[in-house]
């Protein structure tokens, strides 16, 4: 189950995960920080853009800097709004949609519903509604809550030096060190 779903996952985001068996054993536990909770869910609504994603087994070939991988998130009401990914290339044009009907727990933690009927927790350890915001999502192994990936999403690509900074202090103090090679960046988007 969980190695379909990283792979329709990474189908629709467009990378690569070659399903060894590795990077379905290796898989960390969900980390445990707190999500935050002091922000205006209304205004992370709307276009967001995929910069930064850090996965514990990396793909050894995603190769593909032609293309984007943008969201749009819209409001329905007070505890549901859809996330909708898809990618966009010079080469290829627009990319199938991916639609992903999300609950809000409270402003930090969401539930996401996979295309697969599974559901996924989302964290927002940081967010700063007009510039970027971190989001770490886990799923379930073997009852055990996973670590599948987290994401820098950002209102404007490339992000600045600043907020690169910024961001990497704070994924370090989430135990994700910067300097390992288990980030794939978009920086051309
Ligand atoms: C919000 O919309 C969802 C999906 O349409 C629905 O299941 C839920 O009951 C609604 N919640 C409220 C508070 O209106």
């Amino acid at each position: 189950m969980l190695k379909q779903l990283a792979l329709v996952f990474s189908l629709h985001l467009g990378i690569l995960v070659t399903a060894t068996p590795n990077f379905y054993s290796t898989m960390k536990t969900c980390p445990s920080f707190k999500s935050q909770s002091n922000f205006n869910i209304n205004k992370i609504m709307g276009e967001w853009n995929l910069a930064m994603l850090f996965i514990d087994e990396p793909p050894e070939e995603h190769e593909d800097d032609s293309s984007c991988i943008k969201g749009n998130f819209k409001k329905i009401n007070s505890t549901t709004f859809k996330q909708m990914w898809y990618i966009t290339s010079s080469q290829y044009g627009y990319g199938a949609i991916i639609d992903l009907p999300t609950i809000i727990t409270h402003s930090g933690d969401w539930t996401v519903t996979d295309p697969l009927g599974g559901h996924l927790q989302v964290k927002i350890s940081n967010a700063i509604p007009d510039a970027h915001m971190l989001m770490t999502v886990c799923g379930t192994q073997h009852g055990k809550s996973v670590h599948l990936w987290t994401a820098v999403v950002t209102r404007k690509t490339p992000i600045t030096q600043i907020d690169f900074l910024e961001l990497s202090a704070k994924l370090m103090s989430q135990g994700f060190n910067i300097n390992d090679n288990k980030m794939i960046m978009w920086n051309k988007c």
